[in-house]
């Protein structure tokens, strides 16, 4: 900066109001000054530096020359996928500039489109997840449909009922995965809305344990409850703490191995109260951990078909938790068991 004249600085400063990066670089491609928001993004000591060292991307570093040769302004997508992944549109304005007086000299824009387009590939992903599950237990009951209607099975009426349960159980399985898709967009517009209700949890858990009671004795698993002395009141939304434990009660039986025990644990501190759900079921893989909550995430998609299953359950349970301003850790080791801890403020 120490070199700029006077009318440069002035220049400098205008762009420092920016949000987008402005770099300039010399005719060998060095920056000879940049903007406050690209020394905040890519380092102070940017000066003399290539630009290939700051933003490695061929496509870039081609219409850079291509800017310089053919003297005219040049756009492309710019992407960055280390050390973390950065979309950027950048113009490169060919000089020279009053910022850079040399021939072959350039001006780079950098519009920071990060997070747009980390929000579209969400959507995309989401709608792709969301039809394959569509698609999934639609297709079966299309098989069953059609081998009723014109198979083997259309004269036969015992062949014919068959096919009943398949397509009640298919039916239901899409009928779970609308309600749970519809049930996520609901509490994700509500999230930021803190609940206002004095709740207690130990009745809320222990009203969820009743409700899985018959499951429960089905799979010979007994349920230890810790904190019953007490009471544990929270500020909550009733009916998303019931989807909550009925979804982390739900996987600590689905996970679990028959005559296993789920440990329930609360503990009430002056600051917070702590929720723990813990089984001595299958566990999850270390790797897999972080992406738990994940929509759609199931570390064996074959189990899941197996106990069923939408995938979408510790990702409402985020969301929910999200809304209570709780704090959620997951504890695993496979072959082992899995703690599920939800930390809520205290009321
Ligand atoms: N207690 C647990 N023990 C072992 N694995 C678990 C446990 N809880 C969750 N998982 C793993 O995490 C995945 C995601 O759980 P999540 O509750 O979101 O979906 P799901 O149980 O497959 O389906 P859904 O809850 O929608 O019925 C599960 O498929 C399973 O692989
Ligand atoms: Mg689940």
């Amino acid at each position: 900066m120490s070199n700029l004249s006077e009318i440069q600085i002035q220049e400098i400063k205008f762009l420092d109001e920016l949000l987008d990066q402005v770099i300039i670089l010399d005719k060998s491609k060095n920056i000879c000054c940049a903007n406050k928001s690209a020394y905040n993004r890519f380092g102070s000591k940017l000066e003399g530096k290539n630009i290939s060292s700051i933003l490695r991307d061929a496509k870039l570093l081609d219409s850079i020359e291509t800017s310089i040769n053919q003297k005219k302004t040049q756009i492309v997508d710019v992407e960055v996928k280390k050390p973390n992944f950065q979309f950027y549109k950048a113009s490169i304005i060919p000089g020279p500039s009053k910022l850079c007086n040399q021939e072959q000299s350039v001006i780079i824009f950098l519009k920071d489109l990060t997070e747009v387009f980390k929000t579209q590939k969400f959507k995309s992903d989401f709608v792709a997840n969301v039809s394959h599950e569509l698609r999934t237990p639609l297709q079966s009951i299309k098989l069953g449909l059609e081998t009723i209607n014109q198979g083997h099975a259309t004269n036969d009426f015992e062949s014919q009922k068959k096919f009943l349960p398949i397509l009640l159980q298919q039916t239901s399985r899409m009928e779970t995965l609308v309600s749970d898709l519809l049930s996520l967009s609901k509490i994700e517009l509500e999230e930021h809305i803190r609940p206002t209700d004095k709740l207690d949890l130990k009745e809320i858990i222990l009203h969820v344990v009743e409700i899985h009671k018959q499951i429960i004795k089905k799979n010979d698993i007994s349920v230890d409850i810790k904190g019953e002395e007490s009471k544990y009141i929270i500020l909550g939304h009733r009916d998303r703490l019931v989807e909550v434990f009925t979804n982390l009660i739900d996987n600590a039986i689905k996970y679990s191995p028959k005559g296993k025990k789920i440990y329930i644990s609360l503990v009430n501190n002056n600051e917070s109260i702590t929720v723990s759900i813990r089984d001595e079921g299958i566990g999850i893989p270390k790797k897999y951990i972080p992406r738990i909550t994940e929509r759609f995430f199931r570390v064996d998609p074959a189990k899941s078909k197996e106990v069923g299953g939408t995938g979408l359950g510790l990702a409402i349970v985020k969301h929910i938790a999200n809304q209570h301003r709780a704090e959620t850790d997951i504890k695993s080791e496979e072959g082992k068991g899995t703690e599920f801890i939800l930390t809520f403020p205290n009321s």
